[in-house]
């Protein structure tokens, strides 16, 4: 009986990784080519706004001045969020130019980094955590239902442009899986949130969606009421009792 279940667990497991594995196929290929478009091409201008302007300048005085290209990686940040959750190539441009590269140091940065969008995002674009402890938890369903209730395939918009899925590796909350993060553009760069929604269902995870649209902030972390932050479900189980002092050599005693 064990066995039995054993191997059909073990079944649901490759599966998931065949279709996950598939799916990352089709998507690395995008990430590493540029073709122009008529909204994403080197002669369409792109320039911090003020605001950002002055944000550029704070980035760049953490680094010493002969060392300004180390800023790329949060000046991408700061250029996607201000263009709305994706980096045009005029984008990777400006920022080349800030820190004095060669624009193709900037596209080698953009290329390798899954959390910069070079492709259109939804004003919230939800990424599903892909990795083992989510996946074996149940991530799959979660971005099934997703797509599902959206009407869109991985990495499409939605066509009112608010929402997008994508997939992303482990997001270190493992001990709360499955869960997703929702990186909200919704409000520019000023308003730009990152947040994490943890111990999902499918169920759950739609109900969220549904918020965003109605313009909410669905409360972030654990979405399981037993649970508090990352602790246990229903409570602490050990280490109930107040912590003893460590023990101390008493200085004054004579030795
Ligand atoms: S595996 Fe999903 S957060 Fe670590």
């Amino acid at each position: 009986m064990f066995g039995r279940l054993a191997a059909q667990r073990l079944n649901e497991i490759r599966t998931s990784i065949r279709r996950t594995t598939q799916a990352s196929r089709s998507f690395s290929t995008a990430l590493n080519y540029h073709i122009d478009t008529p909204d994403n091409k080197t002669d369409l201008p792109w320039e911090f706004n003020n605001a950002n302007k002055e944000k550029v300048k704070e980035i760049l005085s953490f680094y010493p001045s002969n060392y300004k290209q180390s800023a790329v990686i949060p000046l991408l940040d700061l250029a996607q969020q201000q263009n709305g959750g994706w980096l045009p190539v005029s984008a990777m441009n400006a920022v080349a130019k800030v820190v004095e590269v060669a624009p193709i140091r900037v596209y080698e940065v953009a290329t390798f980094y899954t959390m910069f969008n070079r492709t259109k995002v939804g004003k919230y674009h939800l990424l599903v955590c892909g990795t083992t402890p989510c996946m074996i938890r149940g991530s799959r369903g979660i971005e099934e239902a997703i797509l599902k209730h959206l009407g869109v395939k991985r990495n499409e918009v939605t066509k009112d442009g608010l929402f997008s899925v994508g997939e992303m590796e482990c997001m270190g909350c493992c001990v709360n899986a499955p869960m997703m993060t929702v990186a909200d553009y919704s409000n520019g760069s000023e308003g730009y949130a990152y947040n994490y929604y943890e111990d999902l269902t499918p169920k759950k995870a739609v109900e969220i969606v549904e918020a965003f649209r109605k313009g909410e902030k669905p409360p972030r972390g654990t979405q399981n009421p037993g649970r508090i932050n990352c602790g246990p479900e229903g409570g602490n189980t050990t280490l109930l009792g107040e912590p003893k002092a460590p023990p101390c050599r008493d200085l004054d005693a004579a030795e």
